[in-house]
């Protein structure tokens, strides 16, 4: 079982510290350990924005007064998790050196301020980065208080998702693509650049895509983004071996949900633990199942990124500040929502943050400590009760992790494909189709991961690849192998449509054998205005906006099954839904968009097909979620999201953790409840 960080009290409580803010207030920094302790608080995020604490003026160091509170910290049992500070820029850095600051698609040059809007091609930045670090890692690296590094802050967290277009990345960029390409040719080839007149003729013509300059290209689009992820990554790396330098400590990035701008998966390689912030919208309707599932997601796929435990770096135990309606949890949500992320494989309840800022933009954000009342608050009795349950749930729930047998692509790469193309219909939506994918296994409590293009297969019994248009080298390869040998493999209308380069895959879908499909013709439609129905499970469906026209491909040796047909249209009788024996597993191809409810009946289906049904599988009232974290013994977390009571019939004998409480037959949620058992 992989574990967090070794030797370190699980489950890590606590979150984002800022007492540079307040070193002119002793009196705040003591009341604040004490608090910690009584809130359960075992671990603070320190140093995120400290830069301009630790150098006040370049070269000049200040330590002492961080160290002295991670003294103090760790006298009275709280751990440190140690930021590197490049998150904000000190205004020395800033003024001193234009080319630290970010340039935008217009070409104007930010002026100093705000945060996370560094140059990552920048020389200058990256030595001052290295600099500060290894200073702060050879002084607090070692320190038994650190267990973990965080480096930086949401890398890429401003305007423009961590893109710069100064001329140094400009060439970087020339660069990474002449090691990728190699000559030019072969760059016009998969750009396709013949097409309007825009072969390039030398590399300097090659400019970032902007909207006043090319953006009609979509190989140099989906290069562009892969640049400045990488770009990104790369300089995080630098980061990482610059405390490495002097300190083993693991280390971690915080991530933002689906970020669009860089490919997770690729971090991940590079970080010893995957960390998250997670700021969901309660409250955005008359319920929170959307929202609870798309939290879900969120925690999936931080799981998913290294099949291991991750830590919920922040989040919020009242409010926000920066949504149009920043709402209050109602009592009993913060737990919810937080025992949630836990459901979901995370090892920590961290927040931004311990104490709400007197000035600047963030004072009105929630904290655990307010600007009045000190303990005397519904938010602090909240948060340190749940640090209480933390405590008396952590020896079951540690070492423990979620271990799902499907599986459903989510692909960065794809992502940036999809959301590119000028083609059936302006917003392809693919994120939304993922998540629609995903809610059904949420709904009927089925455990799942998110894989990508190049993750392994084999281990899962059922992977689902909606929308899979962009097909990377060896894809097809691998699916076929893996529905060769036994797995259930269902993939969706627009997929395996061009290559690695957006370039079109010509005469017939990769997966064309396996399949046992010819597709022809791709539709967009308004439903209202052409309607159209598929059968399915003894139901008529309604089908959505997309629709794929296709042709069974006669197999003698594996014939194709006709799950389902369009009803109505020139493309009447036309496959919606099939299944095709191959090897020893089977591949599904569902041809259209449909109503909501269709895919949670085909998915429970296929899950009774695949053998991985959950224990609650056909038995959770809406908005009750299950997850089901394994180890020596396996732990459910019975989660409800609805703003009333509930039943729930128990599919076994319950032992409540961490009382051992036997519980059997039918049980009541309360409103929010987060009912935690073993069998
Ligand atoms: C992000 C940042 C924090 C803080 C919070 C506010 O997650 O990392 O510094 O600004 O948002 O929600
Ligand atoms: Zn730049």
């Amino acid at each position: 079982m992989k574990t967090v960080i070794k030797g370190y009290p699980h489950l890590l409580h606590g979150g984002d510290y800022n007492p540079e803010q307040w070193l002119d207030c002793p009196e705040v920094l003591e009341e604040d350990v004490r608090l910690m302790k009584e809130a359960h608080v075992n671990c603070v995020s320190l140093g995120i924005f400290s830069w301009a604490k630790l150098e006040p003026a370049e070269g000049e160091y200040h330590f002492g007064w961080l160290r002295k509170i991670i003294d103090r910290l760790y006298e009275n049992g709280i751990y440190t998790i140690l930021a590197t500070p490049s998150g904000a820029m000190p205004h020395w850095l800033a003024e001193q050196y234009d080319e630290v600051r970010q340039v935008g698609p217009d070409g104007l040059r930010n002026l100093p301020g705000r945060r996370h809007n560094f140059c990552p091609t920048s020389p200058l930045m990256r030595r001052k980065v290295k600099k500060i670090d290894r200073e702060l890692s050879r002084r607090l690296g070692d320190h038994p208080g650190v267990i973990l590094w965080h480096i930086s802050n949401e890398y890429g967290n401003n305007r423009l998702g961590g893109a710069c277009h100064c001329e140094l990345c400009q060439e970087a960029f020339r660069e990474w693509l002449q090691k990728k390409y190699g000559t030019l040719d072969a760059l016009n080839h998969a750009w396709w650049t013949t097409f309007w007149s825009h072969t390039y003729t030398s590399w300097d013509q090659i400019h970032s895509p902007v909207p006043h300059g090319e953006i009609g290209i979509h190989g140099l689009n989906l290069d562009w983004k892969r640049f400045v992820s990488d770009q990104m990554q790369d300089f995080c790396l630098s980061e990482i071996k610059a405390v490495r330098k002097y300190s083993d400590k693991p280390v971690t990035i915080n991530m933002m949900e689906f970020f669009r701008p860089f490919d997770y998966y690729k971090f991940a390689k590079q970080l010893d633990i995957i960390s998250w912030d997670s700021y969901p919208q309660w409250y955005a309707g008359t319920d929170d199942r959307e929202t609870a599932m798309r939290t879900a997601a969120c925690h999936t796929l931080m799981r998913s990124l290294k099949k291991a435990p991750f830590l919920m770096m922040e989040s919020t135990p009242s409010i926000v500040n920066w949504k149009d309606v920043n709402t209050q949890k109602r009592p009993g949500l913060h737990e919810l929502a937080s025992l949630q992320a836990v459901a979901c494989g995370s090892d920590s309840v961290q927040y931004f943050q311990w104490r709400k800022s007197r000035g600047g933009e963030e004072k009105f954000h929630g904290a655990v400590i307010d600007h009045r009342n000190g303990s005397n608050t519904r938010v602090f009795r909240e948060v340190a009760a749940l640090g209480e349950r933390l405590e008396q749930i952590s020896d079951a729930v540690y070492p423990t992790c979620n271990k799902p047998r499907a599986a459903i692509l989510f692909d960065w790469e794809n992502w940036w494909a999809v959301e590119d193309i000028q083609g059936p219909r302006k917003n392809m939506a693919y994120l939304d189709t993922v998540i629609s994918h995903f809610k059904p296994f949420w709904e009927l409590g089925i455990e799942v991961d998110f894989i990508n293009e190049e993750d392994p297969m084999e281990g899962y019994a059922l992977v689902a690849a909606p929308m899979a248009y962009l097909y990377r080298k060896g894809y097809a390869e691998k699916v076929k192998k893996y529905v060769e040998e036994g797995g259930t493999y269902l993939t969706t209308f627009f997929s395996g449509v061009v290559d690695e380069n957006d370039l079109c895959i010509l005469d017939r879908h990769p997966l064309e054998d396996v399949l046992g499909i010819r597709t022809e013709e791709m539709d967009a439609v308004i439903p209202e205005v052409l309607p159209n129905t598929i059968s399915f499970a003894d139901n008529c469906w309604q089908v959505g906006q997309l629709r794929e026209v296709s042709h069974v491909v006669e197999d003698a040796e594996n014939p194709i099954e006709v799950l389902s047909s369009y009803e109505e249209d020139y493309y009447q009788g036309a496959p919606a839904l099939t299944r095709k024996k191959y090897g020893k597993g089977c591949a599904l191809y569902l041809a259209c968009e449909t109503e909501e409810g269709f895919l949670k009946v085909l998915y429970e289906k296929l899950a009774e097909d695949c053998r991985i049904r959950g224990e609650f599988t056909g038995r959770l009232p809406q908005g009750v979620a299950v997850s089901r974290r394994d180890g020596e013994k396996p732990v459910w977390f019975l989660q409800n999201f609805n703003r009333a009571a509930v039943q729930v019939e128990l599919p076994f004998v319950c032992h409540v953790v961490p009382d051992g409480r036997t519980l059997e037959g039918n049980v009541t949620l309360r409103p929010y409840e987060c009912l935690i058992v073993t069998n």
